[in-house]
């Protein structure tokens, strides 16, 4: 499907983004695996989260939605029924990599996973080997993509550091840790930490260590079981990142965003765009605090002049899905935008390292790839014109969001794309177009 967005006059109002896709997974998983029954609470509903919801019915859970929540009722750590088919994951990176930590310790069952042809192309090696250092048979396609079958077994507790800054891995190795005595997992860099959160709430014995460059030491032991009641999940502050970068870049607007997730761990691309000049008022979480609770705020966006800026490789993770629109943002500003450090890129939904350099090219942008990331000149704006979503979610959201700032327009090609984590984008922007 092809959408054009035209040139914005201007964006005003407000509105609440879609509901944390992260959080979301997490919570549907975590209650799957719960032992009474959770209430999730503005749960997101879009492409990416269903397969989840699909995974976990298919592994025994019961699913109701009720008024604007859902109920889920899970059998318990240890009761996840084996599937008469394989588990089809869709385009759900979180899913594949965090599901398995949960299958690893179903003794005596083995689950295949699958998904499209994007997450065909996503390495699952990552998990597998500190997984199978634990017990768990895995065998991956080529040993390192899916389709792939965990064979589950009793765990054991290992100390893993993770070789890349991925919340998915440890998120992957913490699920597997609550069968074993101790799991340690050493990130050396901060990521995402709804996992933790998560868990701590549900009563497991996990803890937190700061070490230096303020990555973590995170420690799981054995929990009998998981005890939730209910989950409010906040809106999606990458998500909202649409809605902020459209704020900062059409001239004349003003935005509220509320109940948005203002984790420290998630709101790297609101302090970039703070030193690029943005005016962005919010009250951020500080860094490195660590509760049960994800903290929510209403986040006021204004246009103005922007400058480009660095990001170093400590603030990626804190802002690894908004890159691409440090990129766009850094088409608009003045001077040189320079992200390095953030080689992961090549391996999301498609190779965000190419497809946002050809993509913004194909605008009139002065964009150059790295091997770990991109430079970008700013000309103070962007022509338009037609931008490929390349099947990602957030490259199609990135061409809207040009589109509105742009001088000419842009057709987005594939904006079905955006499915995945924000299906009401196009009518969330004609409402603050007025
Ligand atoms: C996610 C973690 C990140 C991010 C992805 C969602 C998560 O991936 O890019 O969109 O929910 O844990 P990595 O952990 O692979 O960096």
């Amino acid at each position: 499907m092809n959408v054009r967005f035209d040139p914005a006059y201007r964006l005003r109002g407000r509105l609440r983004p879609p509901s944390d896709k992260s959080i979301s997974h997490r919570a549907a998983l975590i209650a799957a695996m719960a032992s009474e029954p959770v209430q999730i609470r503005n749960h997101l509903d879009a492409q990416d989260t269903r397969s989840t919801l699909t995974a976990i019915q298919q592994l025994g859970a019961v699913v109701e939605p009720r008024d604007d929540e859902l109920v889920v009722r899970g059998g318990g750590l240890r009761n996840a029924n084996m599937p008469t088919g394989a588990i089809h994951v869709g385009n759900a990176g979180t899913l594949m990599r965090l599901l398995p930590g949960w299958l690893s310790f179903q003794i005596g069952a083995s689950f295949t996973l699958d998904g499209d042809e994007s997450i065909r192309r996503r390495p699952v090696d990552r998990i597998a080997e500190p997984l199978r250092r634990m017990g768990a048979g895995i065998e991956a396609r080529d040993g390192r993509f899916p389709p792939f079958t965990i064979h589950g077994a009793a765990l054991q507790g290992i100390e893993y550091e993770l070789p890349v800054a991925s919340a998915q891995v440890k998120s992957c190795l913490l699920l597997a840790g609550l069968t074993t005595d101790a799991t340690t997992v050493l990130e050396p860099v901060a990521t995402r930490d709804h996992t933790e959160r998560l868990l701590l709430r549900a009563r497991a014995p996990v803890s937190r260590q700061t070490i230096k460059n303020g990555g973590h030491r995170i420690m799981i032991r054995n929990a009998d079981e998981l005890e939730l009641d209910a989950i409010d999940v906040p809106a999606d502050p990458s998500s909202a990142a649409f809605l902020i970068a459209a704020g900062a870049l059409v001239s004349g607007s003003r935005l509220v965003l509320e109940g948005v997730g203002v984790n420290w761990t998630r709101v790297g691309f609101i302090r970039i765009l703070e030193r690029m000049g943005a005016i962005v008022l919010s009250e951020l979480e500080p860094e490195g605090s660590f509760s049960e609770w994800e903290p929510v705020a209403d986040i006021d966006v204004r246009h103005g002049p922007l400058e480009g800026t660095a990001v170093s490789a400590e603030e990626v993770p804190l802002a690894i899905d908004e890159l691409p629109l440090v990129a766009l943002v850094g088409c608009f500003a003045q001077g040189e935008t320079v992200v390095s450090g953030a080689g992961e890129l090549r391996v999301k939904e498609s190779d965000r390292i190419a497809t946002v350099v050809d993509g913004l090219r194909s605008l009139g942008g002065d964009v150059e790839a790295l091997p770990d990331g991109f430079v970008v000149r700013g000309t103070g704006g962007l022509r338009g014109g037609r931008l490929d979503a390349a099947g990602d979610h957030r490259l199609a959201l990135l061409g809207a969001v040009a589109g509105l700032a742009s001088a000419e327009g842009v057709e987005v090609v594939g904006m079905e794309a955006a499915d995945v984590s924000y299906p009401r984008f196009a009518e969330d922007v004609a409402r603050l177009a007025g």
